[in-house]
């Protein structure tokens, strides 16, 4: 996918992985739209990228309202066009196992990511049909390939954003689109852990094996996997090597999980 001149749309752009990839995106040409709840923080990094002679448009929306999604859509295709590329990182969720979690939340959890990519690409995908072109890549979490403990409504989620993105795959197979899963390892300058503030003490011992990578090292593995046409890209390698485990020995990668994850004792 040719990314200089090309029109982004990227949802969680005000923090973490969606904001340095619209700011590596930009740097590289993109024309880019910058979608998440937080104005503010749109307006600043819209700034800050016209400052350095790139395009962008801070566009504040909640992509848990369908509503907001098609709002979007309608000002993106009046005013800019058709996208050419849908980065989907908008995500939120404590982790927590399912007892733990009050019933109202569970549905929350399913707002951001999933719900998010599912609006987003609903409003943009006849457009994006009728030209046959265009790359829509998802941010998933190595929880919906390599499952631990103590995070079930925060799993459960970033499955049906793997299930959004495989199916999206099948149903986009012999069109112009391309549709790529990212998986991103543990991200240490994220703004993730700080607003889940219980999550970071639930990651398996075992996930120190892989180590932790900067957001900007994500939008640079974004970055590579636009340009190669990925339909699947993991950051950094060793989170490749721990899915392959995961596949070839189930039984061992479900111990492992257990064993170095949360207990509901120290829940
Ligand atoms: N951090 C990690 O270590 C890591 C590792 C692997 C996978 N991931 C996955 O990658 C995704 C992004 O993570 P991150 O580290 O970049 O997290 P982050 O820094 O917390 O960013 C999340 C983004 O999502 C936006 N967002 C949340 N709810 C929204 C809503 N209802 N509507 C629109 N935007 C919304 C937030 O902006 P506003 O608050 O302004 O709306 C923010 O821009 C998540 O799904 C996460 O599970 C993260």
């Amino acid at each position: 996918m040719k990314i200089a001149g090309s029109l982004c749309v990227i949802s969680g752009a005000s923090s973490g992985i969606g904001k340095s990839t619209a700011q590596e995106l930009a740097e590289r040409g993109a024309r880019v739209v910058l979608v998440a709840r937080r104005a503010q923080a749109l307006e600043q990094l819209q700034i800050q990228i016209r400052a350095a002679g790139g395009q962008a448009w801070a566009f504040p929306a909640d992509l848990s309202k369908p509503y907001e999604a098609v709002r979007l859509g309608e000002w993106v295709l009046g005013e800019l066009g058709t996208p050419d590329i849908l980065i989907h990182s908008a995500g939120a969720g404590e982790w927590r196992f399912l007892d733990e979690t009050p019933l109202e939340d569970l549905q929350h959890l399913m707002d951001t990511p999933y719900f998010a990519a599912a609006y987003l690409t609903r409003v943009f995908l006849p457009a994006m049909l009728q030209r046959n072109r265009g790359f829509i890549l998802s941010v998933c979490s190595p929880a919906s390939r390599l499952v631990w403990p103590g995070a079930t409504g925060y799993v459960a989620a970033r499955w049906a954003l793997n299930g959004l993105t495989e199916a999206l795959r099948a149903d986009l197979y012999h069109t112009g689109l391309r549709v790529c899963a990212f998986f991103p390892g543990k991200i240490s300058d994220s703004e993730y852990f700080r607003r889940n503030t219980d999550t970071e003490r639930r990651i398996p011992r075992i996930g120190r094996l892989i180590p932790e990578v900067t957001s900007r090292q994500a939008a640079l593995g974004i970055v590579r996997a636009l340009e190669r046409d990925a339909r699947m890209m993991f950051v950094p390698w060793q989170l490749h090597a721990f899915d392959l485990l995961a596949r070839w020995f189930p039984r061992i990668a479900e111990h492992l999980a257990w064993k170095t994850g949360a207990k509901r004792t120290d829940a």
